[in-house]
């Protein structure tokens, strides 16, 4: 673990301060923006992730007919959700983000054993295997209702699904996601051919509609650092709301403390500050002591691999 609680590019350091006055030029930001794309499709591709394939199969899927039944009308967007992200003008409320979700989830499991020839799959195992080993260690001793907030196109809720139902053969595991784009949901839906999850639910992580004490378990699955810290906060009080008496909430997400985040390439740093609008708060954001304050009993913070961090706190029984 390095000394530097956070990277010397985000927050109020002058080398943070020099990326921003950088990012704020528009012209630069697009062409980095479409040469950074270019070379992560390359890159994807040539270790095995299906990148443009999966895309196309998406397109020619009944998809987008499934946007109207999942849309939640009700929903007002905040306004940190509607700034370009991830190099999508539309940020995660477009066909293209959730279309390519998946391969850059996929993407992102390998880059953090880049030096280790991993296919996709054993990359993606080994990321969500860590996270869930930790959980379970704080999970009660029967997990029937799990809800993965956040859940995007559903690799993280499929993965932890199947977890606890292999975990427990005999009872049985019902798991819901929530996400807040329509578009995210509407491919998990077509992903989860088996339909293995309970629900897809389009709602506000700040403001679900679960009755109060309704699971066991919660996860918030690289969430976190596309949020600023006030929505965070608002998140961890519904949760408290939500969980049982004794259910666990699992964090998984970058790690400000980590070697590799915090000494990786300047033009690494300067792409992801431009494409995550929320970096600033998220590399300065305490969460354990947040945690703390809206009522968590707070338990751990594990490197739980050389990116990521996991963060468990427990609804106090
Ligand atoms: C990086 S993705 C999560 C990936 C996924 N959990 C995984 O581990 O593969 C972050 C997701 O959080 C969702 N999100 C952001 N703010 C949200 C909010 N306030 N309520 C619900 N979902 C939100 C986004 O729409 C996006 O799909």
């Amino acid at each position: 673990m390095a000394d530097k609680l956070k990277p010397d590019w985000a927050g109020e350091d002058f080398l943070s301060r020099c990326v921003n006055r950088l990012i704020e030029s528009k012209p630069l930001y697009r062409l980095m923006k479409n040469q950074a794309r270019q070379v992560l499709i390359k890159t994807a591709t040539k270790n095995g992730i299906p990148w443009k394939e999966d895309c196309r199969n998406l397109e020619k899927s009944e998809v987008k007919s499934l946007l109207e039944e999942i849309t939640n009308p009700n929903i007002t967007y905040p306004d940190y959700y509607l700034v370009p992200f991830h190099a999508y003008d539309e940020g995660n409320l477009c066909w293209q983000a959730a279309f390519e979700a998946d391969s850059a989830t996929q993407s992102m499991a390998l880059r953090v054993w880049k030096g280790e020839n991993l296919t996709p799959e054993a990359a993606q195992n080994r990321l969500r295997g860590g996270f869930h080993q930790i959980l379970d260690n704080y999970s009660p001793t029967v997990v029937k209702d799990i809800l993965d907030v956040g859940c995007s196109v559903g690799v993280s809720t499929l993965a932890l699904h199947r977890y606890y139902k292999q975990k427990q053969q005999n009872t049985l595991v019902r798991t819901v996601g929530l996400d807040l784009s329509p578009q995210m949901l509407a491919v998990a839906k077509v992903k989860d051919e088996k339909q293995e999850i309970s629900q897809w639910v389009h709602g506000l992580a700040e403001k679900t509609d679960f009755s109060d004490n309704s699971f066991d378990v919660v996860t918030l699955q690289f969430v976190l650092h596309e949020l600023p810290s006030f929505a965070s906060q608002g998140i961890f009080t519904e949760i408290l709301r939500i969980l049982r008496p004794g259910g666990v909430l699992g964090i998984v997400d970058n790690n400000p403390a980590s070697p590799v985040i915090q000494n990786l390439p300047p033009a690494l740093f300067v792409l992801m500050k431009s494409t995550e609008p929320w970096s600033d708060d998220y590399y300065t954001f305490d969460v354990e002591s947040t945690l703390t304050q809206v009522g968590f009993d707070y338990k751990t913070t594990i490197a739980s691999d050389p990116r990521h961090r996991t963060i468990i706190a427990l609804k106090k029984a």
